[in-house]
This record gives structure tokens, sequence and C-alpha cells, in this order.
């Protein structure tokens, strides 16, 4: 695991780079999305160097983490909804390059197997973008997840849900108490991993992910064993390293 210490305003602009790197290589990649403002910065870089013409993501193809149970199509807290915005709707990536899991399915459990084929026909993910949960989920995948799980139903934490709160309008009691997200097996097999962390909030859980013991209880340690994890943190998400 490389962990590199940066202002936060460079993050997006590093990440961008490793973007650029793969996509030069390899312009039929495969792209790994998470939502969150993690890594808002990193989309924004993209879609600035797609503007320029130095990406292109026109021959990508990209999956998302995770979904939200519930939310009706196009609710505007829905990841699906959040992705589009935030970064499909500015860079050259077809929309129908992009799938998630369906949290809208009338069979959750075969939206999520149809899901996980998508990705294994897809070849698998090249680069996938992580943010962290201060209680060191990712994805949605919270404390005591099993490290083979794969894409599935999970109930979120009180935590999680307060933590998320933000996007709807503050109000806890809107944020769905279920969701889809691939599992930490499914994570563990993209090839490449960048997790971005910003801020004080985050300090305890960079913390357990760089020098705490594996353990399920804090989900982001099995990227411990990944052969290839690159993470982004500033000063203040750093602070206890
Ligand atoms: C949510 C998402 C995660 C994300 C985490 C951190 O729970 N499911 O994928 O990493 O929030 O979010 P943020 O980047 O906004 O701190």
């Amino acid at each position: 695991m490389e962990v590199i210490i940066v202002r936060e305003d460079r993050i997006g602009d590093l990440v961008a780079d490793e973007i650029a790197a793969l996509m030069a290589r390899k312009p039929d990649a495969v792209l790994g999305l998470a939502t969150g403002s993690s890594p808002l910065r990193t989309y924004d870089a993209v879609a600035d160097r797609v503007a320029e013409g130095t990406i292109s993501l026109a021959r990508a193809r990209a999956f998302t983490l995770d979904e939200y149970v519930g939310l009706a199509e196009g609710h505007p807290c829905s990841y699906r909804t959040v992705i589009e915005q935030d970064f499909v709707s500015r860079v050259d990536l077809p929309t129908d390059a992009v799938q998630g899991p369906n949290g809208g399915a009338a069979d959750l459990a075969a939206a999520c197997a149809s899901f996980e084929s998508a990705m294994r026909e897809a070849g698998g993910v090249d680069l996938q973008i992580l943010g962290i949960g201060t209680d060191g989920h990712i994805a949605f995948n919270e404390p005591a997840s099993s490290f083979a799980s794969r894409t599935r139903v999970k109930t979120l934490t009180d935590q999680t849900r307060l933590d998320n709160a933000r996007f709807f309008d503050g109000n806890v009691d809107a944020v769905p108490v279920h969701c889809l997200t691939q599992g930490l097996g499914t994570i563990m097999e993209a090839r490449h991993v960048v997790l971005v962390a910003t801020g004080a909030g985050k300090a305890e859980a960079v913390r357990q992910l760089v020098e705490g013991a594996v353990s399920a209880l804090w989900p982001a340690t099995i990227l411990q064993h990944h052969p290839h994890v690159t993470v982004f943190v500033d000063d203040a998400a750093a602070a206890q390293l």
C-alpha cells in the first residue's frame, strides 16, 4: 500500500494522473466509480482533462460501487443520479457504459447476481476509486462485513445514515436503511485501488486502514492484502499515522 500525504487541493489532479495513464495504456479500460464527497475533486479534474482533450473515456466502461434500496428512479440521492450528475454527464463516457447495482429491482438478489456477471463479462475493474467511511467502511461494507463478500443487500449502520443525512437535507429518517453494495471480495478483484480520504473525521479510519490489524471490524483493512493500492490523504486525515 502506497500512502501519499498531500494538500487536499492536489488530490484530484493526482488521481486524474492515474486515470490518464490508464486510459493512455488501455483506452477501453473499466473504471470503478465511487460516490460521496471524496472523489469530487477527481471528477472535476478528469472532466477538465476530457474538455481539454487529454483524457478520453469514450471507449471506457464503468461500474459503481453501491446503491440505496428503495429510492425511486431519478431520486436526487440515488447513487445512479449522483454519479450521472457529478461525473458521467461531464465527460465523454457513454451513459449506457455505466452500470450500478439496481436498488429498485423487485428481486434484489437477482439484481446483485446480474451486476456481478456484468462486471465479470467486462473483464473486471482496472482502477477502482474509493472513499472510506468514518467507521472504516468501503462502498457500503459496514464493520463485520465478510472479507469474501460479493454484491449483496446490507443494512446501513446508524453512523453511516447520520453521516449521509447531509445529502438528504439533513433528515436522517429519509436515509434508506438498506443498500446494495459490492462486497469486499468484489472490490479486492479490482486491479488497482485508489482510495481518497480527507479531513480530521477520517483520521481514525485512515490509521486503521494503514496501520491497524486486518479485521472485519475495520473493513478497509482488507486492502492491506491487495497488491496495488494507492492512498491519497491530506494532513488532517493523516494526523494519526
Ligand atoms: C458512503 C459511500 C462510500 C463513501 C463514504 C464516504 O457511505 N457509500 O462509498 O466512501 O460514504 O463518503 P465521503 O467521501 O462523502 O466522506
